[in-house]
C-alpha cells in the first residue's frame, strides 16, 4: 500500500525506511534504521526528484504511482549517484520511458562507470546557476561538489523556496510516520545520530560544505528536503541545524567539554581514565564522555570528536606500538580531517612503554591540533607516584576549559 506524506501543496515525499539495514555503506552500524527520502512535484509537468535504495523499491513506486494518479512522470531530477539513491534509476526509465533525466554531466560519468545504460539524448546536463521551468515551478541547479560525491548538485525551488539539498542535512534514522524535523524531539533524540551521519559520511569534504553553505545563505530557505531524515520546515529548526552543519564543517567543536577514549587490555589503562575523569568532575568539569576503544564502533568516536573540544587518550603499548582500536580511531580523525582540538595523553606499557609518543607523533600530523605538556606514562599501572602528575593533567585541562 501507498504510504507518501505532503511536504507543501503540490509536493510530496515517496521514499521508505529501511529497519533491516545493519551497516549504512557497509560499515556504519544502524540501530535505528534509515530512510531513503524522494519526492514528486506536481506541476504542468511531473517531476520525480530522485530514487532510492533498492531496499525501498516496492513502496517507492507505489507512492509515486498513488501521487501521479495516473498521470505520466515527465522530469527525473538527479541529485546525487550515490547508490543508495541511483539503485532505481534503471527502474523508473523502464516504467516512464519517456522521462527526462536532469543531472549533473559528472554525474553521466558515474552512472555510466555504474553500468546504467543512460541514453545521453534523454538527458539534460545542467550547470552551475542553470534554471528549468515546469510550468508554475522553476529549479535553479547549484553544484555541491564533494558533498558528498563529485557529481553531487542540490536544485533549489525558486517559486516556493524548497531545497532539495541531496546528503546535506541528512541524518541516520529511519522515520515513524512523522516527516518534518518539528515533529520529532530532534535536539534530544536525533542530534547525535546526525552528527554521526555528517561527519562519517562527509566530515573529510568540510570546506566543499561550507562552500555549500555559502551559497545556501543567499537563497530564501523555507523546506529542506534531504535524502535521507526529517524534512525542515520550521525556521527555527533550520537555524539550528545549519549552525550545527557550519560547526562540523569548519570543524569547531560543538561544545567545551572531554571526551576520553582509552585503550586497555585488562583494565589498568581503564583506571587510570577513569580516575583522571573523577578528578576532572571534582574540578567541575562535568561535561564529560569516556569510550572503550575496543567496544566503541569508531562511527561514534568520530561523531563525538566533532562535538567536544578535548580529547583525553588513554593507551596502553601494544605490539611496541598503539593498541590497535585506538589507533583504528587516531586514522579515522586522520582520514576525516579532524582538526582544532586540544589532546591529552596517558601512556601505559609494561615494558618499551611507547603509545604516548607514538600517538604524539600522529596527533601532530593533523591540522591545528594541541597536544598539552602534562600527561601521564605509567608502568603496568597506575601508581601513586603517578598521582602528581594526574593531578597536573586534571589541572591543565580544568584551567583550559574554564578560560
Ligand atoms: Fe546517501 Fe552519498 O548518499
Amino acid at each position: 500500500m501507498y504510504n507518501y506524506r505532503k511536504v507543501t501543496d503540490d509536493l510530496y515525499w515517496v521514499g521508505g525506511n529501511d529497519r533491516r539495514l545493519a551497516l549504512f555503506e557497509n560499515i556504519h552500524p544502524l540501530y535505528h534504521g534509515v530512510s531513503y527520502n524522494a519526492y514528486v512535484l506536481l506541476d504542468k509537468k511531473t517531476v520525480l526528484i530522485d530514487t532510492a535504495d533498492w531496499a525501498v523499491g516496492q513502496q517507492y513506486f507505489e507512492n509515486i504511482n498513488a501521487v501521479l494518479d495516473g498521470r505520466n512522470l515527465d522530469v527525473l531530477v538527479i541529485n546525487h549517484v550515490e547508490p543508495d539513491h541511483a539503485a532505481l534509476i534503471e527502474e523508473v526509465l523502464l516504467r516512464w520511458p519517456k522521462v527526462k533525466i536532469i543531472t549533473t554531466r559528472k554525474a553521466v560519468t558515474i552512472l555510466k562507470q555504474f553500468g546504467f545504460p543512460i541514453d545521453i539524448d534523454k538527458v539534460d546536463m545542467v550547470d552551475e546557476g542553470d534554471t528549468r521551468s515546469f510550468g508554475k515551478h522553476t529549479f535553479v541547479f547549484v553544484k555541491a561538489e564533494m558533498v558528498h560525491w563529485p557529481e553531487a548538485m542540490v536544485s533549489y525551488d525558486t517559486t516556493n523556496g524548497v531545497l532539495f539539498s541531496a546528503d546535506a542535512f541528512g541524518t541516520f534514522r529511519s522515520l515513524d510516520g512523522k516527516l518534518f524535523s518539528d515533529e520529532y524531539d530532534f535536539r534530544g533524540e536525533w542530534i547525535d545520530d546526525a552528527r554521526r551521519y555528517l561527519t562519517n559520511i562527509v566530515g573529510k569534504y568540510g570546506p566543499p560544505v561550507q562552500h555549500l553553505l555559502a551559497k545556501a545563505s543567499g537563497l530564501d530557505i523555507k523546506f529542506i528536503c534531504p535524502l535521507h531524515g526529517p524534512v525542515w520546515r520550521d525556521p527555527m529548526d533550520i537555524a539550528y541545524i545549519l549552525d550545527k552543519y557550519v560547526h562540523w564543517a569548519t570543524y569547531e567543536p560543538e561544545e567545551k567539554g572531554v571526551m576520553i577514549v582509552y585503550g586497555s587490555m585488562y583494565g589498568h589503562t581503564e583506571n587510570a581514565a577513569e580516575v583522571l575523569a573523577h578528578k576532572l568532575c571534582e574540578r567541575g568539569i562535568t561535561n564529560t564522555r569516556m569510550y572503550d576503544a575496543s567496544s566503541t564502533h569508531v562511527s561514534y568516536l568520530i561523531s563525538d570528536i566533532f562535538k567536544y573540544s578535548h580529547l583525553v587518550l588513554a593507551c596502553v603499548t601494544y605490539n611496541l606500538g598503539i593498541f590497535p582500536p585506538v589507533k583504528d580511531f587516531i586514522h579515522d580523525m586522520q582520514a576525516l580531517n579532524v582538526q582544532n582540538r586540544t589532546v591529552a595523553i596517558m601512556e601505559n606499557g609494561s615494558w618499551a612503554i611507547r603509545s604516548g609518543s607514538l600517538i604524539k607523533e600522529e596527533i601532530s600530523k593533523m591540522k591545528r591540533m594541541r597536544i598539552l605538556d602534562e600527561g601521564v606514562t605509567m608502568a603496568s599501572s597506575l601508581q601513586s607516584q603517578n598521582m602528581p602528575d594526574l593531578d597536573a593533567l586534571a589541572d591543565a585541562i580544568a584551567a583550559d576549559l574554564k578560560k
